[in-house]
């Protein structure tokens, strides 16, 4: 049963809402700021619904693609990892040091396992060989996840010195970010694009420099800041955006001219999240530079959200819902997910959250701003992700009242 993922990421999606809307009232001074709630609203979205949707359908992804039967649930993995997450919820905003080590061990254990589960699920089918390929990206995001896990849990507990970590933040973030979710998502695309598209990417054979170009610009994003030298950090940016670039050419390529595929929202959340994976890139030389008058130390605190609520999150809006109908409602077209108000809502916030870097005059009340929108783009992709469930649920208890009728009689 892959559901209690899904439920997980509903109910993580609804708590990312109403603490984006948290930012929003104590930015605009309406209630007081929470103290510790700062990561809580990171990790609801990166820990608590994407991660959380990708251990429920990453084994079912890499099954349809090698041609093998559905896996069965795992419940060992599910245990560790949400037991592993609740425990981080507890431990890092009180900065326990028990719990946050009992945390951070869990989800590390829950991501070996899943590691070891897709290794193990080779290609079976000969005809299987000719489809996508994410399985490799997938592994390799995950096996960047363990580097991030390690470093975060260590933030509080002084690894960083023993590993001679010198920017050990950074470190944490590119490794989850550029190494985790980058590649997480390109094996989503190279996966699910000919679903989603209905037409194949513009060079499929492109798919392996670009895996291998991403794997080792995050790489040299890791080390970069690991210690604390742009030898790594500057090819490491230059491969990671050109594998980007040719990643989403194989994507817009096809799709070029064909109105009618641009009038899905969800297709757009796709493709314009991209913009703020590329917005710290372009600010980037400027810090490197050290430019007099350039807020370098306003965008180390603020980019990371930007980058979270306007990339991860925005990918997340399309295809999270996707899987929600494909698992929850197998007998209807399954669409990305998404609509022109959380498309909207989701740039504005991104948009208001980098100028409240700038005009440092206007701080609070941009930055609310940017929250208040990112709430509002939250709502209608929680609702959706609940009525889904709701519908779905509805229907299995259906199926279940006629078994027992049947099984009655
Ligand atoms: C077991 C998993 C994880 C642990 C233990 C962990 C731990 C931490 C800690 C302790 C911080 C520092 C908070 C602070 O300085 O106040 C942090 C920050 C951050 N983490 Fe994680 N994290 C985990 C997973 C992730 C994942 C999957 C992502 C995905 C991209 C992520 C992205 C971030 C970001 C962007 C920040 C900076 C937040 C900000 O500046 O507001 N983390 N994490």
């Amino acid at each position: 049963m892959m559901n209690l993922y899904f439920l997980m990421t509903a109910l993580f999606m609804g708590m990312a809402a109403l603490i984006a809307a948290d930012a929003a009232l104590t930015s605009f001074t309406l209630l007081p700021w929470f103290n510790g709630l700062r990561w809580l609203r990171v990790h609801f979205i990166t820990l608590g619904a994407v991660t959380e949707a990708l251990f429920g359908l990453l084994p079912l992804v890499v099954a349809i693609r090698a041609g093998l039967p559905r896996p069965t649930f795992r419940w060992d993995i599910w245990l560790t990892l949400n037991l592993g997450l609740l425990t981080l919820l507890v431990g890092i905003p009180i900065i326990n040091q028990s719990l946050i080590f009992a945390g951070g061990m869990l989800i590390f254990v829950a991501t070996m396992l899943l590691l070891w589960q897709l290794r193990g699920m080779q290609r079976e089918t000969p005809a299987a060989t000719a489809a996508g390929d994410g399985r490799k990206f997938y592994i390799a995001g995950l096996s960047y996840f363990l580097v991030g896990i390690i470093v975060g849990t260590g933030l509080w507990l002084g690894w960083s010195d023993w590993l001679h970590i010198q920017v050990p933040i950074e470190v944490h973030i590119h490794a989850n970010n550029w190494g985790l979710m980058s590649l997480v998502f390109a094996g989503l695309l190279v996966d699910m694009y000919p679903t989603w598209a209905k037409r194949p990417l513009a060079w499929p054979r492109s798919i392996t420099p670009i895996f291998w170009m991403l794997t080792i610009g995050a790489l040299g994003l890791i080390l970069g800041p690991w210690v604390k030298s742009n030898w790594f950090s500057v090819p490491g940016i230059i491969l990671f955006l050109a594998a980007t670039f040719w990643l989403l050419l194989n994507v817009i390529k096809p799709l070029w001219g064909d109105k009618a595929t641009w009038l899905q929202p969800g297709i757009w959340h796709l493709v314009t999240a991209y913009f703020w994976i590329l917005a710290p890139v372009l600010v980037a030389p400027l810090i490197i530079l050290g430019v007099p008058g350039f807020p370098g130390a306003g965008v180390e605190q603020n980019a990371p959200q930007a980058l979270i609520y306007g990339w991860v999150l925005q990918f997340s809006y399309a295809f999270i819902p996707y899987f929600f109908y494909r698992l929850f409602l197998p007998n209807e077209p399954a669409r990305l997910g998404g609509s022109w108000l959380s498309l909207l809502t989701g740039h504005l916030g991104g948009f208001f959250l980098w100028a409240s870097i700038f005009l440092a005059v206007y701080h609070n009340v941009l930055h609310g701003l940017a929250y208040f929108f990112w709430t509002i783009s939250l709502i209608p992709i929680t609702l959706l992700l609940w009525r889904i469930m709701r519908h779905g649920l509805h229907l299995l208890d259906e199926r279940s009242g006629v078994v027992i009728e049947i099984v009655e009689t």
